[in-house]
């Protein structure tokens, strides 16, 4: 070999070995599980969107990797959930968990992923159990935990001076935790919740529950409906005559994404979250520049929380340089981060639920405007979390 053809296929050598480890590593596979059907349609497709979108900033990789999607529908239904999270982990054999909306279907999520060691990040079921007693290294929460917007309102509607409060929910987790930290924060402060009404997830006959609210009179009304759900709550609730005389305060689930559809029914409504219209940071204005350009429409909650799963995905994997195996590599750089959310800068807490401000917000037209902080830097509890 003459000396110019053995420097040559030296450099050829050295430039393979310069390339950085992540590129050689196959693609990354990221399952969605999560609702396409059903009264949380809206919420997977958000979700699914926010997440792309992070993706598309980062040059289509996370972690140096490229990444291949599998999708499975869930349909909101918990007696799928372990058979349709196994098609992720067995079948398909994914890398990592995106998923899912309703509390039900991620306590069968998080059971499986323990028991396999597979990565989740939950984009918005607040199931308290799941960074609870049910909490592990490979688990973590991009959204918030039931609990936190109910316990932001409990401490509003007190200082509004309510003092008797009947809640309205549907029969699950969701509903139940969230009431729970309505109430909990609310008799706190001296107030009491008369009555708790609920009906199964997730039907929609209001009516007679709105006949016992008008009866009993309460000072407040406090409630959590997501999705298609809420919107005819909110408007079965203004129907029934009740908007005029006893406030409704609802976790912010009631009238994120859900605007256009409830129309004036919503207007003027108080709701908590962890997001709302016209938090005047830089992130949020770039972020919801790119969604409305990629998407032609703006983003809600379930967005942010779609693009803040994929951002701690990111934040783990860079840690670890793509090395999905690495668990506590992962776990450590996203508990030890900041992250820069539109929703504001928030930290992952022990237990790997967000630390986050509460958002005080009211429905003006199409806008859920951020009218204060409720609480801020709320965490969860995180009660039973033996990490
Ligand atoms: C839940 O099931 O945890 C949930 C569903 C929709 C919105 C918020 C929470």
């Amino acid at each position: 070999m003459n000396r110019r053809i053995l420097l040559a296929a030296l450099a050829a050598a050295a430039a393979a070995i310069a390339i950085p480890a992540a590129a050689q590593q196959p693609k990354l596979k990221v399952g969605f599980m999560l609702p396409y059907s059903g009264t949380y349609a809206a919420l997977g497709d958000a979700i699914e969107k926010g997440f792309r979108l992070y993706l598309t900033e980062q040059g289509g990789r996370i972690g140096g990797r490229e990444v291949e999607f599998f999708k499975v529908d869930d349909e909101s239904d918990p007696a799928k959930a372990t058979d349709n999270v196994n098609k992720l982990i067995k079948r398909d054999n994914v890398d990592v968990i995106v998923g899912t909306a309703h509390s039900g279907v991620a306590m069968a999520m998080a059971k499986a992923a323990k028991d396999n060691g597979t990565l989740l990040i939950i984009p918005n079921a607040g199931a308290v159990a799941v960074t609870g007693p049910m909490c592990a290294q490979n688990i973590f929460r991009s959204s918030f935990s039931n609990w936190q917007p109910g316990y932001a309102m409990g401490e509003v509607a007190a200082k509004r001076g309510a003092k008797k409060v009947v809640t309205i929910t549907w029969k699950y987790a969701a509903g139940d935790e969230s009431v729970g930290g309505f109430k909990e924060a609310f008799e706190k402060s001296g107030g009491q919740v008369v009555k708790e009404l609920s009906l199964p997830f997730p039907n929609v006959e209001f009516q007679p529950l709105l006949t016992e609210i008008a009866a009993i009179k309460p000072d407040a009304v406090y409630t959590f409906f997501a999705g298609g759900g809420a919107v005819k709550f909110v408007k079965d609730y203004a129907a029934a005559g009740l908007k005029k005389t006893i406030p409704l305060y609802g976790a912010g689930f009631l009238t994120d994404g859900t605007l256009d559809a409830q129309g004036a029914d919503a207007d003027g409504l108080l709701t908590t979250l962890h997001y709302g219209d016209g938090l005047d940071n830089p992130k949020d204005r770039s972020f919801r520049a790119a969604y409305s350009k990629a998407y032609n429409a703006v983003p809600d909650v379930y967005a942010v929380q779609g693009y803040d799963a994929a951002q701690m995905l990111g934040i783990g994997l860079a840690a670890v340089k793509g090395d999905v195996a690495n668990k506590p590599g992962i776990a450590s750089a996203i508990v030890a981060a900041k992250i820069d959310s539109p929703r504001g800068p928030f930290t992952i807490g022990a237990s790997h639920n967000p630390v986050q401000d509460m958002y005080l917000r009211q429905v003006v037209g199409k806008d859920n405007k951020v009218i204060g902080v409720a609480t801020k830097a709320l965490a969860d509890p995180g009660r039973g979390c033996k990490m």
